[in-house]
């Protein structure tokens, strides 16, 4: 049996249920802001590394054989399946622990897309996070809300013999770091940030994208466009296929809307959210695909891995149909979980403040909380 597995085969394994048991052997505090999560549930204990190797004898006799041992960076795990080994039980442990897990992005392609297109969703499971890459096989391509982690992306345009010519951010996100600037400077690209959330002057170059202002791939004639959907934050941009896709960003979720507050603007923008539903997302053709840029539980995770919607689904919530503004304000911001207080740090970040390896990765731990009303 190997020593080791990586992020990418833990995932598949708990995906296709091969993974029996995780045990996670970091210190109580970091389980509890968050674990490895993939798309079903997997039986999982935490036991911090110092119990674990004092009470081994025990652990071995309640663990399955095919246990994978997770900690903070693969060492203490690595260290763990020696000691239990000698107690006779066979487990193997994460490569690169939760640290190498935060990196991994998982693509699936996006069916469905106008004739000579092809797209892809690409998962951060870490964090709840969905990224895109979406483009005309040898002509241009797009790639929305990036992480920060660029290979992937760069893969699938190479895949396909794309350039890269926009990346773009739906909005300044709170809950990660956007990789976006630094991905556009990269390939050469131009990089989209709505003004009205990153400011009118930025470290990095930033083209604003209008409303409804179509956007280039290259020489193909393939129409996707930009909408302003203002609510999650003043200045949320939906990219539309029209007919076919729409990406929303934390505008709308597979379960639940994005939540206003993350600005300081609770109400405001609620209302704003009111007037995006009913004035801009409902006229559009119900048979719409969305695909958010997060998912919060696993049960949003269809059978193909993929995180998607359709407009007449969303429309079937009570939430968004309501027509009393009001009413709508008060449940969705009557219901809102307290926000982690360094997400306004992120926004600055986002927004261009430099920000140390090390605080980036401090402030990109956990999963996302970007939702509101997710009973929908
Ligand atoms: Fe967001």
């Amino acid at each position: 049996m190997a020593r080791s597995i990586t992020p990418r085969e833990l995932y598949d394994g708990i995906a296709e249920g091969s993974v029996p048991f995780v045990l996670d052997v970091r210190n109580q505090d970091e389980f509890a802001t968050w674990q490895v999560e993939g798309t079903r549930p997997v039986p999982m204990r935490n036991v911090p590394i110092w119990v674990a190797v004092e009470e081994s004898e025990t652990l071995a006799q309640e663990i399955p054989d095919g246990t994978v041992v997770v900690c903070a960076h693969g060492n203490g795990s690595d260290l763990l399946i020696d000691v239990l080994a000698d107690e006779g039980r066979e487990v193997v442990t994460l490569e690169g622990g939760t640290a190498a897990w935060a990196e991994l992005l998982v693509p699936r392609e996006i069916r469905g897309l106008p004739d000579g297109m092809v797209g892809y969703q690409v998962a951060r499971p870490a964090k709840a996070c969905l990224s895109y890459v979406i483009g005309v096989p040898g002509q241009g391509c797009i790639v929305v809300d990036p992480a920060r982690f660029p290979r992937a992306y760069l893969d699938l345009a190479e895949r396909h013999g794309m350039r890269i010519v926009h990346v773009i951010d739906t909005h300044v996100h709170a809950d990660h770091i956007s990789g976006g600037p630094a991905l556009a400077e990269q390939v050469g690209a131009s990089y989209h940030v709505p003004m009205e959330d990153a400011g009118a002057s930025t470290p990095f170059a930033n083209a604003p994208f209008g409303d409804g202002e179509v956007i280039d791939l290259g020489d193909a004639k393939l129409e996707v466009l930009a909408i302003k959907m203002p609510g999650h934050t003043p200045g949320s941009t939906c990219i539309s296929i029209p007919g076919h896709l729409i990406l929303t960003g934390d505008t709308v979720f597979v379960r639940g809307l994005g939540r206003p507050d993350l600005t300081g603007k609770a109400a405001e923008l609620a209302a704003e959210l009111f007037h995006t539903i009913h004035d801009r997302l409902a006229p559009l053709d119900p048979a719409t695909v969305v695909m958010p840029a997060h998912w919060t539980f696993p049960e949003e995770i269809d059978d193909d891995g993929m995180v998607q919607t359709t407009l007449a689904r969303v429309f079937e919530s009570s939430l968004v149909t309501e027509e009393d503004m009001a009413a709508f304000i008060e449940e969705i911001v009557g219901t809102l979980p307290a926000a982690p207080d360094f997400y306004d740090t992120i926004r600055l970040v986002n927004s261009g403040r430099a920000a140390t390896a090390e605080e980036i990765e401090t402030l990109e731990i956990g999963k996302n909380q970007c939702a509101a009303s997710t009973s929908m």
